[in-house]
Formats: C-alpha cells, structure tokens, sequence
C-alpha cells in the first residue's frame, strides 16, 4: 500500500482516507464503508481530473482544511483577517505525524504569507471520528476570526436528505427533514447555550449509507451542508463566534471544540449505536464505572415551589415504599425561593421552610437507603437577591445597555475568579455539610447580551468556564452525579457529557410527546443517561390525559424515574407503580444496552433495546389504528440468521405466548402485535435460540 500519499483511518466498518498534497493541505478522498484489508490506492486526485473550461488553470481540491482566496470558491473552514489583511489563506506546507499508528493523526498546515497555522487532529476510535482544528496566529498583529470550523467532512454524492432536530422549551428533538440540493442547508445556534432549538448535530441519509455528526459544545454553534462542484457534498460544524469574540494575539491559539462523526450501512439506527459508543467513552462515573441507574423521584411537578418538612419526609417515606432510590429535591428549598421571581444566588436553605436546615430531611432520606440529591442553577441570579444586591457587576452585561431578564434571571459572568469561587463554596458547603450525592444542575435561560467584564462577547469563556465549575465540583465531590438540565434538554450535547451524568430531556413529560422527542435524543446520546419520568395525567405542559400504563411504558426507555406527588396516590395505583418500578430494575441491564427504535405500520412505533442474546421490544401504538387488521411490526435490529423466542409481557409483567421466529422472517415480515388501542404500549421480551 503506499502510505507515502495516503493516511488511511480504518475503522470496525468505515474507512477514511485522506490524499497528502506536496504543499498545501490534505484532500478528502474517502469516508465510507471499510475498505478491503489489502485494497490499493487509486490515482492522486488532481492526476485524473482534467481541468475544466473556466476554471483556475491549477484546481483546487476539497481539503481537510479549505481556506477562502486561494482558488476554492465554497465554504472555507476559516474567515479570518489582520485588520482587513491577510483575509486570504493558503497553506505552503503540511507536517503530519500519526499519535497512535492507523487510528489517530494531526496534520499540521502553515501558511507563511497570512502568518497562520492551522491543524487537524482525527482520532478513529470503532467508527466514530473525533475530529477539531485549531489555528495559532504566528504574525505580529492581532487576527481576527470569524469562523472556525471543527470539521469540514466529506459526504457521499448520493447525499439525498438531512435529518435535524429543532423545537423548543417542553418540545425538545423535533425530527426536521430536509433535501439536499445545490443551495446550501444551514442551522445556527446564538442563543449561548446548546438550546432547545437547534441540536448541534444531524444525520445524512446517502444512497447506501448514513452519516452522522454531533458538535461536543455547550454554547453558539453553526452547522452547513454544501454541494461541492464535483457532487460531493461538504459538512461543516463549528461554534458561532460573536463579532470580535476571537481576536488572537501574537503567538496565540484558538481550539475549536471536538465534533464526533460517525457513518453506517445499518441506517440512523447504526448511526445511534456508533454514537452511543463514543458517548459512553466520554462519561466519567464516580469510580469509573457506571452503576445500575438508580430509580429517581424528583418533587418538581408534585410539589414546585411550595416545599413542607413534614410533607417532603412523608414523600420520601412513600417513595421508599415503591422501590425509589434517588430522592432529588427539586427547586425552592433556598432562601425565599417561593416563586421564580427571586433567591437564586442565595445558596442556603430557607429557613422559614427548613428550621433546622436540609439535614433533617436528607438525613431521612439516606436513612430509608435512597440517595438525597439537591437542585442548584450556580449560573444565575435574580436581581431579586443578597448576591446581586451584594455584586451587580458580576452578571454578563454591555455598559450602558439595561438588563434583560428571562425567567426574572441574570447570568453570572462565570469567567470572573470570584464569581465561582463565591459558588463553589457556597454550594460546597452544602455537599460537605449533608449527606447529597447527586446535583440536579440547572441553567434556565439564553444568554442574550453577553458581555463581560472587558466589554467583549464572553460566549465561548463562559461554556468553558461552566465546565470548569462542573470539574471543580467533580474533583472536590468524585462521589457526586450531576444531572444536567436546562429549562429541560436547553443543554444536551456530546461536550457537557464529560462532565454531566444525566440529562432532563424535557419539562414536558406527557408520554406521547416524550415518545416522539425521546427517540431524537437517542439519535445522538445512549439510554441510561436520558432523563424519563413518569409524569402526572392530566399531564402539567399540555393538560392530556393518559393512562398510568402507558406513561410507565414512555418513561421505561430511559433512565426511569417518578416525578408526581406520590402520598396523593391511591394503594391501586402505588401497587401498580411498584410493580412498573421492579420491572424497571430487572430490566435496565437490558434497557441501558443497544437500543433502536423505528415507525411500523398505522401510528405505530417501536423501541429495542438489550443485546444480540436478550432484549425487550416497546410497541406504542400512537394513534387509534385505521386497518382493520393491526400490521406486524418488522424488526431491523436481528441477526437474520439467527432464530428468536418472543414472548408478550403480560399485565402482571409476566412472558406468555411465546412464541419461536426466524431472524429473517422478523425483519422481513415482522411481528404480529396483538390490537392496541391508542396510547398503548404492548412489551415483549427476545431472546437468541440455538435451533
Ligand atoms: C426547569 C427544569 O427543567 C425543571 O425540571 C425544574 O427543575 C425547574 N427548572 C425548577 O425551576
């Protein structure tokens, strides 16, 4: 093979191959299905490719790393200038060096007249890439930049439809589909943190295989789809910068954050499962492995601001009863908090509703063996607070511009020392003092004028600083789990995931909502780390109604949890909780293992999950069926060699009717589904049988 003008990445299934220039920056000659083990390269690029009328006489081709002014007319991966010089960039040499031999390169790209450096770093890891740039200003004047991209990949010709996700507070992951054509497709994010709006990530469905990629950022982000004039098609993503917010100074870097991207023949479903690898690499347990996901009870929507000892012990009692075994407290334990309008800041217990502080009530809790976890929003203020009365300049603000409230709240410039300082030890008192084991970290607004202290954009520090306090807890708490939320999914991305343990998908937990945004985060993030409760009916963020069964059955597809007053159930009803519960238990072995999810027939849908040995199959059947005859369901995710025994779950979570399929047949024919009503769920379990 000759690897003299060939870096080739191999991975389980996908291959990447990327062509070495004599000057001048790599070109993109392959992502896709592996190649074969002894396969030998074709012809350098430029060597097969006449030049066409119109055309620069010397062609320029698709780089790792295309720049604007040097022959490439599409996107470049840089916009930067020297004020107003130097706005054009090409790179005179390129070092390459592997970090580990066949998984993992940096290339690094100097361009003498701009005075830049570029570099490229990709790591192959199973299938998924871990790709980021940086750029390092080697001239003597400022440089200013405008757009940096992580990742400028390479797509298939037969690139046909790319699926994103948008929505909004309490309607997170709404599946967008659009087609590619020759006008280029783009999605931007300015809101300052991942959002609800606008996933940084999408998948690309190709003739014969779909691509995925996930921006590892919790702030502005920007992603677009071009057409390349030789029918490729080129996938930027990187952070949207504010204007002057990176103006690099001699001999300094700016490095972009990670993007993971990913490829499969086995459609969006393989996509996921590649992404739920990497992801699960990039989670950091307390003790370094993940355990059994404890059922959760969290008081937001039983109790909300209005928290009682007596009642909260009474809670915890009951929730003991049904098997819980995390009791998280949600907002308006702290000081005045009575309403959203103020205390946010004040890091202390309310000693109106907690006389003797949180302990009597976490020390309840541990005793009946659940963990006490507590909610916090270290990021915010009202101006309603000790904190803000104490430190009006330590909120994100533009001199003489007024301050603009959302949810009666300021952002902390947590780029200030002493602001996080201030929070660390405020809310380490509370860890040191009582026995807390997880923090529900919240963060329940847009940035909007995010100035800090020197009057210049303070985006990107204050994504790097908030992960800073998330580490800084983690180092001084290694035992503590955080939860990461915001106003529900506002801060899910694959860069919190480093320092984060759980997302709150969404505030909406009505079950034919979350069934339909559930499988959207899934495209992207592994089960056992999305947030899914049991809400009440009528459901609090949309007033429908529905059955206890089928919420259970909603909620059983992530990290499962309670979230309703439960002392106000009736025995019926808490019996009933308590056999869903113990279901979850027996089950999260296989719940938090591969999952897959897909649409039958007639508003059905259906969500795997467990592994090529056992698994359990979830049929929801959304709407009132229209055929007289319910349609099987078929199953994408068998070995069709293999044979299964399937058996339903009947209501007393017992398998009955078992019944033995060819792998084959089930993917091909499918399933037959007993007749559902609308907003029902029927459970089967799988398993492997050896004929
Ligand atoms: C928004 C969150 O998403 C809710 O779950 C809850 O924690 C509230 N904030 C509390 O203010």
């Amino acid at each position: 093979m000759n690897t003299e003008k060939y870096v080739v990445l191999n991975g389980t299934d996908s291959s990447l191959v990327i062509e070495l220039m004599e000057a001048g920056a790599p070109l993109w000659r392959y992502w896709g299905q592996r190649l074969g083990e002894n396969f030998s390269l074709g012809s350098p690029l430029l060597e097969t490719r006449p030049t066409p009328g119109f055309s620069m006489d010397e062609t320029v081709a698709f780089s790792i790393f295309p720049t604007f002014g040097n022959g490439w007319f599409a996107h470049s991966a840089l916009l930067a200038h020297r004020a107003g010089r130097d706005f054009a960039q090409d790179f005179d040499s390129c070092e390459w060096e592997w970090i580990e031999i066949g998984k993992s390169v940096r290339f690094l790209l100097t361009d003498k007249v701009a005075a830049i450096k570029a570099s490229v770093m990709m790591a192959l890891d199973g299938d998924t890439l871990t790709i980021s740039s940086s750029l390092q200003n080697i001239g003597d004047d400022i440089l200013d930049v405008q757009w940096l991209a992580a990742a400028a990949l390479p797509l298939a010709a037969t690139s046909r439809s790319v699926h994103s996700f948008s929505g909004k507070h309490n309607s997170e992951f709404q599946h967008q589909s659009d087609t590619l054509g020759r006008a280029i497709w783009r999605k931007e994010n300015r809101r300052g943190l991942t959002s609800h709006d606008a996933f940084p990530g999408a998948y690309v469905q190709a003739e014969a295989m779909t691509y995925g990629a996930q921006f590892a950022w919790s702030g502005n982000h920007a992603q677009m789809i071009e057409w390349l004039d030789d029918g490729r098609y080129q996938w930027q993503i990187g952070e949207w910068l504010a204007p002057g917010e990176v103006r690099l100074a001699p001999g300094e870097t700016f490095q972009s954050p990670e993007v993971l991207a990913t490829c499969s023949t086995n459609g969006h479903n393989g996509v996921a499962k590649n992404f739920h690898a990497a992801i699960r690499k990039r989670l950091k347990w307390p003790g370094d492995e993940m355990k059994p996901r404890p059922v959760h009870l969290n008081t937001w929507e039983g109790y909300y601001f209005d928290h009682d000892q007596t009642a909260l012990i009474a809670l915890a009692d009951a929730a003991s009863g049904v098997g819980i075994e995390r009791f998280v407290m949600d907002d308006g334990w702290f000081n005045g908090r009575d309403d959203d309008s103020r205390a946010l800041g004040d890091w202390w217990a309310d000693t109106g509703k907690y006389p003797d502080g949180l302990a009597p009530l976490a020390d309840h809790v541990v005793a009946l063996d659940m963990e006490f976890g507590l909610w916090v929003e270290p990021e915010m203020v009202n101006p309603d607070s000790e904190l803000f009365r104490a430190h009006p300049d330590w909120v994100l603000q533009i001199e003489g511009r007024p301050l603009k409230t959302a949810r009666n709240q300021l952002v902390l410039d947590l780029s200030r020392d002493e602001v996080t300082d201030y929070l660390f030890e405020s809310i380490a008192k509370l860890l040191g003092d009582l026995p807390i084991s997880y923090l529900k970290w919240d963060h329940n607004r847009d940035l909007s004028a995010a100035g800090g202290a020197d009057g210049r954009p303070s985006y990107h520090k204050q994504v790097e600083a908030a992960y800073g306090l998330f580490d800084r807890f983690r180092r001084a708490f290694p035992e503590v789990e955080i939860e990461a939320c915001a106003g529900g999914g506002g801060r899910i991305d694959a860069g919190i995931v480093q320092h984060a343990h759980r997302f709150w998908t969404s505030d909406c937990i009505d079950a034919v909502s979350r069934a339909q945004m559930q499988p959207g985060f899934l495209q992207f993030m592994p089960p056992e780390i999305m947030g899914s409760h049991i809400g009440t009916s009528p459901t609090h963020s949309t007033g429908r109604l529905q059955s206890f069964d089928f919420r259970a059955a909603v909620a059983l597809q992530g990290h499962f949890g309670v979230e309703f007053d439960l002392v106000k159930l009736g025995e019926k009803e808490k019996a009933r909780l308590a056999e869903w519960i113990a279901f979850y238990k027996k089950s999260r072995h296989l719940l938090h293992d591969e999952v897959s999810s897909g649409k039958g027939d007639d508003g059905m849908i259906w969500h795997a999950a467990g592994n090529a040995e056992e698994w359990l199959l979830i049929v929801y059947q959304m709407t009132p069926v229209t055929h007289r005859h319910m349609p099987s369901v078929r199953l994408p995710f068998l070995d069709r060699e293999r044979h299964y025994n399937i058996s339903r779950i009947d209501q007393e979570f017992k398998p009955v009717d078992r019944i033995l399929f060819d792998g084959s047949w089930l993917m091909e024919v499918g399933m037959p589904v007993p007749p559902m009503m609308a907003e029902r769920a029927t459970i089967f379990h799988g398993c492997r049988h050896e004929l």
